[in-house]
C-alpha cells in the first residue's frame, strides 16, 4: 500500500482528531476536541497552521502540524517561525517513515513560505526523529518551584472572577529571540484557550498569569508570566487558589527569573521539562542555536 502526503482539509478533522486521541491520547485539561483543535491552528493570530495528512487507501494515518509563531529580536527584527506539534501516526502503521515524509514536506512548504525558523520541544518518543532530520538541540528547559507552600485557597474556579484582563501588546525589550506579545496574541493565549483557565493576580504594571494543573496527584501552580512586582500577586493567588506548591521557568538572565528568585523559587537541580530544537531556514544576525540568544520563558512554551 502507497501512503500519500496531502494538505489538510477542514473536512478531515474529525478523522484528524481521532488520529491524534489513539496517538497521543487526552488529559482533563488537555481535550482533543475541535475547540483546542480549532484555537491552536486556524484562530491563532499568528495564522493558519501548515497542516498535512498521510493518507493510506484514502483513511487518514498521519498528521502534521507547523503552527506559525513570531519572534522578535534585540535589533528590532521579525522572525517568521513555524512550530511542529500534535505529530501523530496512528500506532497501526509506525515506523513505515510517515512522520518522516510529512515532516519533509511541511519544511518545504515553509520554506517556500520564506519562514525563518522552525523550533519545536519535542518529547521523547519524536525527538530522536527531529535530530535525525536536521534539527538542533538548543538547550534544556528547567524547572523553578517555590516548594514548602501547600496553600488552600477559596475555590479552584475564580476564573470568572479574575479574568485576564488589560493586557496590553506592551512588552520590555527583548534580550534575544522572544515572543511577539501582541494585544491579539495576549487575549489568544490567555484568555481564548479552550481547556485550560488562565487567572491574573495583580494590577496593571504588576501581576501574574497562571493557572492550576495536576501532576501525579499533586496540584500545582504553574506560572506563565510575571510582570513587576510579583509577591503580593503570588500570595493573592495563594489566597485563592489551592495547591501544593508553585511552578515556573524563566531563562537565566531575565528579569522574570530574578522575580522568581525574590519570591522564594529556586531551580530543581538535575530536571528538564523541555527540550528546546530548532532547524534555522533563513536567520540573519543572531545564532538560533545558542541557547543564550533566546529570551522566553514556560509561557512562551506550553501550548497544551
Ligand atoms: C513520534 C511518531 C510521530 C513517529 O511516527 P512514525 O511515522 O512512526 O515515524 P517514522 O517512521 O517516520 O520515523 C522517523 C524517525 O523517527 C525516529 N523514531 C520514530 N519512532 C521512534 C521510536 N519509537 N523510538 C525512537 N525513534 C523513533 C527514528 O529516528 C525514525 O527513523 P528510523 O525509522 O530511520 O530509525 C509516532 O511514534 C507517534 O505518533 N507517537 C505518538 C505521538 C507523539 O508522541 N508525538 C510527538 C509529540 S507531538
Amino acid at each position: 500500500m502507497t501512503i500519500t502526503v496531502r494538505p489538510f482539509v477542514d473536512a478531515d478533522t474529525d478523522e484528524v482528531l481521532a488520529v491524534m486521541r489513539a496517538s497521543l491520547g487526552e488529559t482533563d485539561v488537555l481535550q482533543r476536541n475541535r475547540h483546542l483543535f480549532r484555537w491552536k491552528h486556524v484562530d491563532n493570530p499568528f495564522g493558519r497552521s501548515i497542516m498535512l495528512v498521510a493518507t493510506e487507501s484514502d483513511q487518514i494515518v498521519g498528521f502534521r502540524a507547523f503552527m506559525r509563531w513570531t519572534l522578535t529580536t534585540p535589533q528590532g527584527s521579525h522572525f517568521r517561525c513555524v512550530r511542529p506539534v500534535d505529530t501523530a501516526t496512528h500506532p497501526d502503521h509506525r515506523r513505515r517513515g510517515i512522520f518522516r515524509e510529512l515532516t519533509h514536506a511541511a519544511v518545504e512548504q515553509a520554506t517556500a513560505d520564506g519562514v525563518n525558523l522552525i523550533f519545536n520541544t519535542p518529547n521523547a518518543q519524536s525527538g530522536a526523529g527531529y535530530l535525525k532530520m536536521g534539527w538542533s538541540l538548543v538547550g534544556r528547559i528547567g524547572v523553578m518551584v517555590r516548594p514548602g507552600w501547600r496553600f488552600v485557597g477559596k475555590s479552584d474556579s475564580v476564573a470568572s472572577d479574575r479574568p485576564v484582563d488589560h493586557l496590553t501588546g506592551d512588552d520590555r525589550p527583548p534580550n534575544g529571540l522572544r515572543t511577539l506579545r501582541s494585544t491579539e496574541y495576549r487575549e489568544w493565549r490567555f484568555t481564548g484557550h479552550p481547556g485550560a483557565r488562565y487567572v491574573k493576580f495583580g494590577g496593571r504594571d504588576s501581576y501574574v498569569i497562571c493557572r492550576t494543573n495536576t501532576r501525579g496527584g499533586r496540584r500545582e501552580l504553574v506560572v506563565s508570566e510575571a510582570v513587576g512586582q510579583i509577591k503580593q500577586p503570588l500570595r493573592e493567588a495563594t489566597r485563592a487558589l489551592t495547591g501544593h506548591y508553585a511552578v515556573g521557568w524563566f531563562r537565566q538572565g531575565s528579569p522574570e527569573r530574578s522575580r522568581l528568585l525574590r519570591a522564594g523559587f529556586g531551580p530543581v537541580p538535575k530536571v528538564t521539562a523541555l527540550q528546546l530544537v530548532a532547524r534555522p531556514l533563513d536567520v540573519a544576525g543572531i545564532d538560533p542555536l545558542d541557547f543564550q540568544n533566546w529570551d522566553i520563558g514556560f509561557g512562551d512554551l506550553e501550548l497544551l
